[in-house]
């Protein structure tokens, strides 16, 4: 099975929802119906937007997925300041971001916790993004492949192969995020290889061929193309460069 690109703009905590509207409408206008086709096209916005986003998305028959940033675990009751499941996949959302650096380094979110999470996106019919990625401390160290092999089996533990092969893995090196510092395309490249490799030992070798891995870390219009030629990046996930319509629509044409 050939594994469709999947290219995802993670507007972390930019646009309100009049912003974030705008920002779909256009992507839209600028991309054609064979681009999705070709590449699994995804937005995530903030929740506050998603309600607004997936009403143009409805509106208008776009092709464009929806994604979120966060969820929690349960499926209901009293987590106050969190979101279900449930309540995201009935708004019309595809796929979840969980347990990116941001929110491990800053709000605390552990392996376990990921772990969680991707179960309940999967129970809940959604796709989860799954992210993971080494420190430059880590990097220097030659620790990234035991680091990122530890987050993979942590995070999809207790799935059987036809779940774990759901998610998205998305490698991201923490040094790359935001710095516009991306990670030298042959590096990347092997990471997600040998990310593909220890699923692979996990979960059987037909299921890590089907998988998808994607890289994030300072990918714009200028690193695309190359990131996208190795073989085991099947696409991207894209912070700063995806608030502008106009630099989203290249990534997502990455080919051209
Ligand atoms: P940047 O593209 O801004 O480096 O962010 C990457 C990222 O964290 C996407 O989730």
């Amino acid at each position: 099975m050939s594994r469709k690109s999947f290219i995802c703009g993670n507007w972390k905590m930019n646009a309100t929802h009049l912003d974030a509207i705008q920002m779909v409408q256009k992507l839209s206008y600028r991309l054609e119906l064979s681009d999705y086709e070709r590449v699994d096209v995804v937005v995530a916005p903030p929740f506050t937007s998603l309600r607004s986003v997936q009403t143009v998305i409805e509106a208008d028959h776009l092709a464009i997925q929806l994604a979120a940033q966060n969820v929690h675990w349960e499926d209901s009751g009293a987590f106050t300041g969190e979101v279900a499941p449930a309540m995201l996949a009935k708004l019309g959302v595809d796929s979840v971001i969980v347990g990116h650096s941001e929110r491990r380094e800053l709000f605390g979110e552990t392996d376990e916790n990921v772990n969680r999470k991707v179960k309940a996106v999967l129970a809940a019919g959604m796709t989860p993004i799954m992210c993971l990625g080494e420190t430059l401390n880590e990097r220097e160290a030659e620790e990234t492949e035991s680091k990122v092999a530890g987050q993979l089996s942590a995070g999809l533990k207790g799935l059987s192969p036809e779940e774990a092969v759901q998610v998205i893995i998305a490698y991201e090196p923490i040094w790359a995020i935001g710095t516009g510092r991306t990670a030298e395309p042959d590096d990347a490249g092997a990471v997600c290889e040998f990310l593909r490799r220890r699923f692979g030992d996990e979960f059987g070798g037909s299921f890590a061929e089907d998988v998808r891995i994607i890289y994030g870390g300072s990918v714009n219009p200028g690193n695309i193309a190359a990131l996208m030629a190795k073989t085991h990046i099947d696409g991207g996930l894209v912070g700063g460069a995806s608030l502008d319509p106009d630099t989203f629509a290249s990534i997502v044409r990455y080919w051209i």
